[in-house]
């Protein structure tokens, strides 16, 4: 099964008012014409309605980087998958490691979260990863592993049709040290592989991108790996020529 590509920027925590239009106005421009893959801003929430306001009826979305897994509740500082959609997002990345580190995030709220969002009509980007220490100690399947049950034993797999996977490991995020495409391949293959003993077809499905430091130079070699379906692109996403050069790789 050929799956769509879909690139995805994670502006973290930046961009200012001003300067987000340019960006996002020239990302646009470069985009505008690549029908073959999909492509996506996640900004941070102070500018979803800036982004809602520039991109609406674009082949760009956006989405946020986080969400709370509650409703209405009293959480001074959280923001609910209602909120995200009331900016029209399409997307929100749950579980990325800085969240799972600086804020610490578990398995089982970042469970939650994917959950919470899948139930406003949100597409979460599921992330996992191994770190340094657990790459050289030949723990990545059992972390992935972990990671990916995490949300297969609590809900069902057929959850996963309607989300995005990406692996994104510690040491290759916001460092010049990405994955090779034969490093990303193999943790991608076991998590196909492992979705694929529960249900084959939701295996066949799921877009599983990869991210940790994705540039121009690397994107293509990347993309061309058999279960790379896409990449989430930190820092390369700041700057329109980069991220369009990538998005541009992933239309190939
Ligand atoms: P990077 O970040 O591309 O700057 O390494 C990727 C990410 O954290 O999503």
């Amino acid at each position: 099964m050929r799956r769509k590509k879909l690139v995805v920027g994670n502006w973290k925590m930046n961009g200012r008012i001003a300067q987000n239009e340019a960006l996002l106005r020239d990302i646009l421009t470069g985009v505008k014409d690549l029908k073959k893959a999909d492509y996506v801003a996640c900004v941070p929430y102070p500018y979803l309605a800036q982004a809602q306001q520039l991109l609406q009826g674009t082949n760009l979305a956006w989405g946020a980087q986080n969400l709370c897994a509650d409703e209405n509740v009293a959480l001074t500082g959280s923001v609910s998958p209602y909120m995200l959609t009331d900016y029209g997002c399409s997307y929100v990345i749950v579980g990325h490691s800085e969240r799972r580190i600086q804020f610490h995030e578990t398995d089982d709220t970042a469970a939650s979260r994917f959950n919470s969002a899948q139930s406003a009509g949100l597409t979460p980007i599921f992330c996992m990863g191994e770190s340094h220490d657990e790459r050289d100690s030949d723990w990545t399947e059992y972390i992935v592993g972990r990671q990916l049950d995490s949300i297969i034993r609590r809900f069902d797999v057929s959850v996963l049709s309607h989300a995005v996977l990406a692996y994104e490991p510690l040491w290759a995020v916001g460092t010049d040290n990405p994955a090779t495409p034969t490093q990303a391949q193999e943790v991608h293959e076991f998590m196909r592989a492992r979705i694929a003993r529960c249900d084959k077809e939701v295996a066949k499905k799921v877009r599983i991108l990869y991210g940790g430091s994705i540039q121009p130079k690397n994107a293509a070699a990347l993309f061309a790996m058999p279960d790379v379906d896409g990449g989430l692109v930190g820092r390369a996403s700041l700057n329109a020529a980069q991220f369009v050069e990538i998005c541009k790789q992933a239309n190939e």
